[in-house]
């Protein structure tokens, strides 16, 4: 299978990613992810992305899709891919049909309040870039009975627990914004192709991740 997954900012494409990945077997793609990984190792690239991550502006389209045909060309993409955060522009939609096919785009809908609440409680760790619901936070917090320290690390590696920066409330609401203005499009680009089934993203993970499942296994 060669699917993207859509939605706007914290709607919970990355946390769906990695399920639908394990289930179908397919090679997880998140630009973000990418991204980050540049930054963290100081790139060129990483300098540049991180200003513009930081103030919740896009990547430029040539940068991204050069980085994704790139990717998508590696061997562990020949059984299939998920591409999360990708493509993000309908320049970038274009050109990704240039280079691939696709089977199916599965777009998440959040509503607003939801997400500005899930991005201030978001917490990722700082080593293995784990991403943490409230819900696993308070359940850590009452499993280890010491609570504000347990809370804080991460239960995969230990390292300490952060905020994005990318995270902080006035970056979230531009985010949405340029959301609405560059991704939603893609909406009816995808439509247009037969492409695209939209899942309520409200519920609970497990309940998401199911309707995506029912929708993927047809
Ligand atoms: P990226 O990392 O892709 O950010 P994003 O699209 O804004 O998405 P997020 O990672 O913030 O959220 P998500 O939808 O993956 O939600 P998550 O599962 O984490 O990109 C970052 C930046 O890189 C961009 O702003 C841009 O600058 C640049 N970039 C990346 N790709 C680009 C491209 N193609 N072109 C140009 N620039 C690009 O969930 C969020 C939180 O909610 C978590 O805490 C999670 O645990 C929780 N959660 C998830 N599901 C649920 C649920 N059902 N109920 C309750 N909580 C939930």
């Amino acid at each position: 299978m060669k699917l993207i997954i859509l939605g706007p900012p914290g709607a919970g494409k990355g946390t769906q990613a990695a399920k639908i990945a394990e289930r179908y077997s397919l090679a997880h793609i998140s630009t973000g992810d990418m991204l980050r990984a540049e930054i963290a190792l100081k790139t060129p690239l990483g300098l540049k992305a991180k200003t513009l991550i930081d103030a919740g502006e896009l990547v430029p389209d040539d940068v991204i899709i050069d980085m994704v045909k790139a990717r998508i060309a590696q061997p562990d993409c020949v059984n299939g891919f998920l591409l999360d955060g990708f493509p993000r522009t309908v320049e970038q939609a274009q050109a990704l049909l240039t280079f691939t096919e696709l089977d199916s785009a599965i777009s998440i809908d959040v509503p607003d309040e939801a997400i500005v609440d899930r991005m201030q409680k978001r917490r990722v760790c700082g080593s293995c870039r784990r991403t943490y619901t409230s819900d696993e936070l308070s359940a850590a917090y009452i499993v280890d009975g010491c609570t504000w320290r347990r809370a804080q690390y991460c239960v995969a590696c230990g390292a300490e627990l952060a905020v994005r920066d990318d995270d902080k409330p006035e970056t979230v609401l531009h985010r949405l914004k340029v959301y609405k203005e560059q991704t939603l499009p893609l909406i009816d680009f995808f439509t247009e192709r037969g492409l695209l089934t939209t899942v309520d993203g409200n519920g609970s993970v497990d309940s998401v991740a199911q309707s995506i499942f029912n929708i993927l296994d047809r």
